[in-house]
């Protein structure tokens, strides 16, 4: 049986999805199940836990051979992971970790991003690491914005990144979960080609059939927009060291994992655009 921890998120409700349309036996750790309910997932069980809560991960590792484990970007995201991961080391069987981690993961990674998900991947449990680069999906938290103003800040300078669809993401989860061959494997996930913030302006006007325009700003302009908007000061600083990285090309690199293991090639972001749109039209 697989347990898919994080299965009400962007990444893990995908992979739910698919993995209960296929018809596996799949249980799913969540903190609300009101809201897990809402994903109408009727082969799947659902069990509330808190990875916060140590006591609450047990049960729901019992006869679990494969984990799925996601969970939010947060300052507590190694603490948290770790208490799964400790509980997982415990349960009899020894069950196999498919992490979603980040690029760059290590211990002493060049990003806070990085060595908070290096700290976890030292897991001594079998495990699969997939290390996307930055999803397509972060645009869509900046679409109210797009859709009131025609226009978006990031501090990428002329940076071209190879960001990923999410659901290339899952979808690679899922063949790495259920298959076998994926043991001790850390596979760096990318889309089909690194592109420009100014190539991203270019093709969501297109589609959104009005101009809408990127506004490259300094890291310091960033943060002061961020954290007047609410935001905290460690995530505007997580976000401008990993801007800093693409802007000095670290997110350049493609790699042919997605292909390689789901037989599809990965979405560009023309076909990402195309089917959100909506999300970017005019109010
Ligand atoms: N965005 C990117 O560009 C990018 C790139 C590379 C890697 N990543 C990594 O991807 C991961 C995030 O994936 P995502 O965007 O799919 O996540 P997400 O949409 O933020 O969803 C997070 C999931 O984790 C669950 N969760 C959070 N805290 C929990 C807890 N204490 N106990 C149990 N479940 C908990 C959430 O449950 P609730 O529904 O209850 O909140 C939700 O299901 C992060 O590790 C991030 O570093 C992201």
């Amino acid at each position: 049986m697989i347990l898919v921890v994080g299965g009400t998120g962007t990444v893990g409700r995908l992979v739910l999805e698919s993995i209960a349309a296929a018809d596996f036996e799949t249980r799913a750790l969540v903190r609300d199940l009101d809201k897990a309910r809402a994903l109408k997932l009727a082969t799947v069980q659902f069990v509330q836990g808190d990875l916060a809560d140590a006591a609450s991960i047990a049960p729901a590792l019992e006869g679990i051979e494969k984990i799925v484990l996601i969970s939010s970007f947060s300052q507590e995201m190694a603490r948290l992971q770790t208490n799964l991961v400790e509980a997982a080391a415990r349960a009899s069987g020894r069950p196999r970790i498919v992490k979603l981690s980040g690029a760059g993961a290590a211990p002493d990674g060049p990003t806070t991003m990085a060595r908070w998900h290096g700290a976890i991947e030292d897991s001594g449990l079998p495990w699969t690491f997939l290390r996307p680069v930055y999803f397509m999906q972060n645009l869509l938290m900046m679409s109210g914005g797009i859709r009131k103003s025609g226009a978006f800040a990031l501090p990428a300078a002329g940076a071209a990144v190879a960001q990923i669809d999410a659901r290339d993401v899952a979808a690679v989860i899922v063949r790495v979960v259920v298959e076998a061959g994926h043991e001790g494997k850390a596979y760096d996930l990318t889309g089909p080609d690194a592109i420009t913030w100014v190539e991203v302006a270019e093709i969501l006007s297109a589609v959104a059939d009005r101009p809408i325009r990127y506004d490259p700003v300094t890291p310091e302009e960033f943060k002061r927009r961020l954290e007047s908007a609410g935001m905290p000061a460690w995530l505007v600083d997580a976000l401008n060291e990993m801007f800093a990285q693409f802007r000095a090309g670290a997110g350049m690199r493609t790699t042919d994992h997605v292909r390689r293991i789901t037989n599809q090639p990965p979405r560009s972001f023309a076909v990402f655009a195309r089917d959100h749109a909506h999300a970017f039209r005019a109010d």
